[in-house]
């Protein structure tokens, strides 16, 4: 029989209000002296006093690096780098995927050296210079319980996947009340991107039994509560449903990895700027109906359990309504095509074979249902230009 290796954050604490908590989490993990990674939004709107003023009140000391850009590059790791010192014992992602995926990296960066593009897939970067706390603020990267992060090498315009235990968090606390203030078009981005990864998650040929149990969950929680979130960013109940689903999904693909949806998105993000969210979302109901033969039962059933086919549809009937849930869900959400986000068709056309290459040797289309080669994925970026 094959066994399954699941790994997962050591401490989850989940729950409005739980970020006021961090420093008895910190004490019960034996910290005093943490980095804490943001960006700059948290420090002008105010939002990463909900972190700083209570761990204030109880006399921790701790430094901010608030430089983080989104999407994050080789060349703002190295400048996070420097900012970790001999007294600090932790570090605290305070924000988006883009905020915690850095201070991933460098905590990896820190550990070995060397520079960023050495510890990508295939490489595994197992080693972290210091623990990680994550504090998601957006319904989300799942990247508080992942073991990857995503840095762009500038030299390169490459989206490089890095995978391993240094870039899995020690601990995470999920508290949705941080996600209120979440503008609606990145409500739509970073919720797509949640289901995005259930979604893969479950249809991946590296799914196992313990991944299906956490996608399937997200996959009714994000799908019964995306909208309601985008269209009452005030609804508690759909923000709460967001993030346990966000968490849930990130701890699925975790294990399970994500497919051909993220393959093929990462060289867009990296090429065009499109923030990751919306790059999947562009893709994913031409991907899903490219997919959707090889592993019809599994996708008709991610239909059903996210609300896009009744309990009671037959395989072909929910696999041809999930692909047409998904162009109206774009639709719902403003998501553009490649073209109305302002992309030049000349420019999408001369990249996307290197697109396409790069989508490759990520290893994310391997685990697809329907694994595509060089033409085939040309053939999709082409089909979604727009
Ligand atoms: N490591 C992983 O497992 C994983 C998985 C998926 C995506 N990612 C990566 O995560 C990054 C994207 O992260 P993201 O989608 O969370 O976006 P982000 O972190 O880039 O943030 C997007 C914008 O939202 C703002 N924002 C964040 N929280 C907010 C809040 N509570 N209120 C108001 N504004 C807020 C930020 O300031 C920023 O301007 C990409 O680099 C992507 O590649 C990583
Ligand atoms: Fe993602």
């Amino acid at each position: 029989m094959d066994s399954i290796v699941f790994q997962a954050p050591r401490i989850l604490e989940i729950g409005g209000g739980t970020v006021a908590r961090t420093a008895a989490l910190l004490a019960r993990l034996g910290f005093s002296r943490p980095l804490i990674v943001t960006d700059p939004f948290m420090v002008s709107s105010g939002l990463l006093l909900r972190l700083t003023g209570p761990l204030r009140d109880v006399g921790i000391e701790f430094d901010v690096f608030s430089d983080t850009i989104p999407e994050p590059t080789d060349v703002i790791v190295i400048e996070g780098v420097k900012r970790i010192k001999p007294e600090h014992d932790c570090m605290i992602a305070f924000g988006g995927g883009s905020p915690i995926d850095t201070a991933k990296a460098m905590t990896i960066l820190a550990a070995v050296g060397g520079a960023m593009r050495d510890y990508k897939v295939p490489a595994s970067a197992d080693t972290a210079a210091l623990p990680l706390i994550a504090i998601p603020t957006t319904a989300g990267t799942g990247s508080e319980a992942t073991r990857f992060t995503i840095i762009t090498d500038t030299a390169h315009d490459e989206k490089m996947l890095i995978a391993g235990l240094g870039a899995l968090p020690l601990a995470a606390i999920v508290d949705y009340e941080l996600t209120f203030s979440v503008p609606p078009r990145i409500t739509a981005d970073t919720g797509v991107d949640s289901f995005t990864h259930a979604l893969e998650a479950f249809v991946s040929r590296r799914a196992t039994s313990f991944s299906d149990a956490l996608a399937i969950s997200a996959m009714r929680l994000i799908g019964a509560n995306l909208r309601v979130a985008f269209h009452e960013p005030g609804n508690a109940a759909a923000r709460e449903a967001m993030m346990l689903g966000a968490t849930q999904a990130g701890m699925a693909f975790c294990n399970a990895s994500v497919a051909l949806v993220h393959g093929m998105s990462r060289p867009i993000g990296a090429h065009f700027h499109v923030p990751h969210g919306l790059s999947n979302a562009m893709l994913l109901p031409a991907v899903t109906r490219f997919s959707l033969n090889a592993a019809l039962p599994r996708y008709a059933e991610a239909a059903r359990l996210s609300g896009f086919a009744a309990a009671d549809d037959a395989d072909q009937l929910a696999g041809a309504k999930l692909v047409n849930g998904l162009d109206e869900l774009n639709a719902e959400l403003g998501v553009p095509t490649p073209g109305k986000f302002g992309i030049a068709a000349a420019d999408w056309h001369s990249k996307k074979s290197l697109m396409a290459e790069q989508a490759l040797a990520s290893g994310s289309p391997a685990n697809n249902p329907r694994v595509p080669d060089h033409a085939e994925i040309v053939a999709l970026y082409e089909a979604i230009y727009g």
